[in-house]
């Protein structure tokens, strides 16, 4: 069996300089799928409040969809390491809450590290759960949960002030003990430079190449979810075409009477059918 990765895979990672791969998973198949293709880690992230529940955004997310989703994920998975998104709400209502649900998703979910969104804001909250044992993973820049502060889903750091905040959050997460960052939406300059100066793996969404890292929703990867992307996502593939031609092919073919045929349905004798004829001496 590979070898399970870890926060020690990750931090060797960054002193070779091999760029490490993260996806989001959010259910058992594709879990399975995801882990086979050999990425480091797979993000059962707060997204999927809007790509599996349909919500408008990610507030909506709470702890037991976190566990819900997180205990799928990580039955299907064996060598990367599941990472779950701490939700909305999860790490602000005081330390012993905080360290209770980050415990949760790793006691219940079976996940091997937990990711919070924020900067010095949540730095007490990040060393306890350190201190528990969990590895944190930070995540600075556009931050979603914050999008009700934020405004909308914008590049954060493009201002010299806002530019020394994120470094200035990124190295007080660093001291907290978050084993990676994810950097979401700072320009390509400023998120290589913040990969230069801190000591743990940033990765990087809509961060540009310079991050030691990179990590993606999966639906959008595949093309999964009809419509507009971000820019910053590259689609592999256009799943969600084939999805749809594969269903109009069956509904016509249920409707024609093509399908189900002799292939796909189950023969009985016919002596089984008729008992008289078999019972004949
Ligand atoms: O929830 C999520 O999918 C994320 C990634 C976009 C980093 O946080």
């Amino acid at each position: 069996m590979a070898k399970k990765v870890t926060v020690t895979t990750f931090q060797e990672m960054k002193e070779t300089a091999e760029k490490i791969t993260m996806l989001t998973a959010y259910d058992y198949t594709m879990a399975k799928i995801v882990d086979g293709s050999e990425v480091e880690a797979i993000l059962v992230g707060d997204s999927l409040g809007m790509v599996m529940l349909g919500y408008p955004d990610t507030t909506g997310v709470t702890m037991e969809d976190m566990l819900h989703h997180t205990k799928a994920v990580s039955r299907g998975v064996t060598r990367a390491m599941v990472i779950a998104d701490m939700p909305f709400l999860s790490y602000h209502l005081g330390i012993p809450q905080s360290v209770k649900n980050a415990g949760r998703l790793i006691q219940e979910g079976h996940a091997q590290a937990v990711k919070m969104e924020g900067g010095q804001e949540i730095i007490p909250d990040i060393r306890a759960i350190v201190r528990a044992g969990i590895p944190v993973m930070g995540h600075l820049g556009l931050t979603p949960q914050s999008i009700h502060t934020i405004g909308g889903y914008f590049i954060q750091g493009k201002s010299k002030e806002q530019a020394e905040k994120l470094i200035a959050d990124a190295l007080a997460l660093v001291e907290a003990g978050v084993f990676g960052i994810v950097l979401e939406c700072v320009p390509a300059e400023l998120a290589a430079m913040i990969t230069k100066k801190v000591t743990v793996p940033t990765i990087g969404i809509g961060a540009g190449a310079g991050c030691d890292g990179q990590v993606l929703v999966i639906h959008d990867l595949i093309g999964m979810l009809q419509g507009k992307v971000a820019k910053f996502v590259k689609q592999y593939g256009q799943i969600g075409h084939f999805m749809e031609e594969a269903i109009s092919r069956y509904v016509q073919e249920v409707k024609n009477g093509v399908f189900p045929d002799a292939e796909h349905s189950y023969p009985i004798e016919n002596a089984a059918l008729n008992p008289a004829n078999g019972e004949q001496k």
